[in-house]
């Protein structure tokens, strides 16, 4: 009897399978979200070809929980605090987390970054938190445009997943997810092209297998994010190590977000 041995170009088919991740940011109230994930579930209720993930806004986790939870949707959070519990003030743990329905938290945000300073020493800890209750961390990464104008995006990214990962063992990494984000791509309705997503997301893969393992490495879903919409989506899932995609703006409509997960397979 023959094996079948897939071409190496349709590696990632088998290794890895898609990830297609919503991020609502601060938009949808309750009723809103559920509207949303109502119609979501209407539309992908068996869909199991990727992995489907919405991120809804701390306030309406456990509604949209309701609503998706015997579907194959999964719900994630946008951010999350490295402590388990104590005095601060404003934040969420990784238990709370949990506890509303959720299986992974964004991580890292290019706008956590910007607006609330967050560092990749801080992201770092907060990583680790989500791994320890077993959330899967989408770690985001990506340069500005000045960055990336003045040649540094390989150094940039480097720099983001040393002070991101550092310190953790294959083990710990279980679920663990990047996401490689452009921040010059992200709401303007200028995605990177596929080409330049892929140079980006295979520097990513070689960093994880020097670090860690290939084998490891072999197994990460690197996502791309930035205005990714129903008609890039193709494109940029055809690169060997583009393995799905964070949707900000086009995850915010039924019908955008479900072309996006239809057109990514
Ligand atoms: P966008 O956002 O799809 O609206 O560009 C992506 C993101 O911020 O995750």
């Amino acid at each position: 009897m023959f094996r079948v041995v897939p071409l190496l170009s349709k590696r990632k088919e088998y290794m890895r399978k898609p990830l297609i991740a919503g991020n609502w940011k601060m938009y949808k109230t309750i009723n809103e979200a559920i509207a949303l994930a109502n119609g979501l579930k209407r539309e992908l209720l068996d869909f199991d070809k990727a992995d489907i993930v919405i991120c809804p806004p701390f306030t309406c986790l456990s509604e949209v929980y309701e609503v998706i939870m015997e579907s194959e949707i999964k719900l994630g959070a946008q951010n999350l605090c490295w402590e388990k519990e104590g005095a601060y003030t404003g934040e969420i743990s990784p238990l709370m987390l949990k506890d509303s329905g959720c299986e992974f938290v964004i991580i890292g945000h290019s706008e956590r970054r910007k607006y609330f300073l967050e560092s990749n020493e801080l992201i770092n800890k907060k990583i680790k938190a989500a791994l320890v209750v077993g959330l899967s961390p989408i770690c985001c990464v990506g340069e500005t445009l000045e960055e990336r104008e003045a040649g540094k995006t390989i150094e940039i990214i480097k720099n983001q997943l040393e002070g991101c990962l550092k310190g953790f063992a294959i083990e710990d990494m279980l679920g663990m997810v990047v996401a490689y984000e452009p921040v010059w791509a992200i709401g303007t309705g200028k995605n990177a092209t596929a080409l330049q997503a892929q140079e980006v997301h295979k520097f990513i893969r070689n960093w994880l297998a020097e670090n860690f393992s290939s084998g490891f490495a072999d197994n990460v879903r690197i996502l791309y994010g930035g205005s990714v919409k129903p008609a890039n989506i193709k494109d940029l899932m055809k690169e060997a190590d583009v393995d799905g995609a964070l949707v900000g703006g086009a995850s915010l409509e039924v019908s955008s977000f479900t072309q996006i997960v239809k057109n990514a397979i």
